[in-house]
C-alpha cells in the first residue's frame, strides 16, 4: 500500500498543558487507526513545545514524526532569534518551509526558502515543501538543480493561500483544482512526487482529498488542534 502522509500543523498554538493533553488523547486512541504502518504522522508544534513532545514520544515508543514549522536560513552563530537545523535535527525529521503565512507575515521570498530547502536537506531534515501556486516551483526549479535532483527526499503540498481556514470557516479548494495542481506539481518535476493538500480539511472533506489520484496525504491546520478531529482525519486516509 502506498504510504500516506499526514502533517498536523499547530501553527502558534498550544500551551506545554494543552500539548501533553493532546498527545495523551492521541495515544489512548491510536489503535483506532488502520494501516497505521502505512501512515506517517508528523506533528509540527510551535518550538517550544518540541523537547517535551520529543520526551513523551520516546518513552511511550510512539509512532509519530515530529517537524519545524520553520527553520533558520542560515546555520550556526551570531542569528538572533533563529533556530538553525544543525541544532534542532536531533529532535525533528521535518520541517514545514514556505507556508504562506510566513510570505505575508515574515515577509520570506523564494529565494529564502530555496536556502532553506538546501539547509534542511543537507541536515538530513525532510522539507514539507507549501507550494501556494505553480510559479513558486518555476522559480526553485529554474533557479537550482535541488529540488529536481532532490525531489525523493522532499514532501511537495499544495495549499492556496485562500483555502486556508485561518482558524475561522472552512472554505477549501475544489478537489478538481487540487488533483489538477498536484498532478502539475509531478509534471514540472518530471516524475511522481509525493504532495499532499493543506487548506481547510476537516473530518467532513477529508475523503474527497485523500482519494485524489495525485494526492498523499494532507496537511491539516485548525482541525489538527483537537485530537479527536485530528484521529477522525486520519482514519479517512
Ligand atoms: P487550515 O490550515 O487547515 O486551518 O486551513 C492549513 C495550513 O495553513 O497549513
Amino acid at each position: 500500500m502506498k504510504k500516506k502522509f499526514i502533517v498536523a500543523n499547530w501553527k502558534a498554538n498550544k500551551t506545554e498543558e494543552e500539548a501533553v493533553a493532546w498527545i495523551e488523547s492521541f495515544y489512548n486512541s491510536e489503535d483506532q487507526i488502520e494501516d497505521r504502518d502505512s501512515k506517517e504522522i508528523i506533528i509540527c508544534p510551535p518550538f517550544s513545545l518540541l523537547l517535551q513532545l520529543r520526551k513523551y514520544i520516546d518513552a511511550n515508543g510512539l509512532s509519530l514524526s515530529l517537524g519545524t514549522q520553520d527553520i533558520s536560513k542560515f546555520g550556526a552563530g551570531a542569528y538572533t532569534g533563529e533556530i538553525p537545523a544543525e541544532i534542532i535535527k536531533k529532535i525533528i525529521s521535518h520541517s514545514i518551509i514556505g507556508h504562506s503565512e510566513r510570505r505575508k507575515y515574515f515577509s520570506e521570498e523564494n529565494q529564502d526558502i530555496l536556502a532553506k530547502i538546501k539547509i534542511l536537506l543537507d541536515n538530513e531534515i525532510t522539507p514539507i515543501l507549501c507550494l501556494s501556486d505553480m510559479n513558486q516551483l518555476d522559480f526553485y526549479i529554474s533557479h537550482d538543480k535541488t529540488v529536481v535532483d532532490r525531489s525523493s527526499d522532499i514532501i511537495f503540498v499544495y495549499e492556496p493561500p485562500s483555502a486556508i481556514s485561518g482558524g475561522g470557516s472552512f472554505h477549501a479548494e475544489s478537489p478538481q483544482s487540487v488533483e489538477e495542481n498536484a498532478s502539475e506539481i509531478s509534471r514540472k518535476i518530471g516524475k511522481k512526487v509525493t504532495t499532499l493538500y493543506g487548506g481547510s480539511v476537516n473530518p467532513d472533506n477529508a475523503s474527497t482529498f485523500f482519494e485524489l489520484a495525485n494526492i498523499d496525504g494532507g496537511l491539516i491546520g485548525q482541525a489538527s488542534l483537537d485530537a479527536s478531529s485530528f484521529l477522525e482525519i486520519i482514519k479517512k486516509c
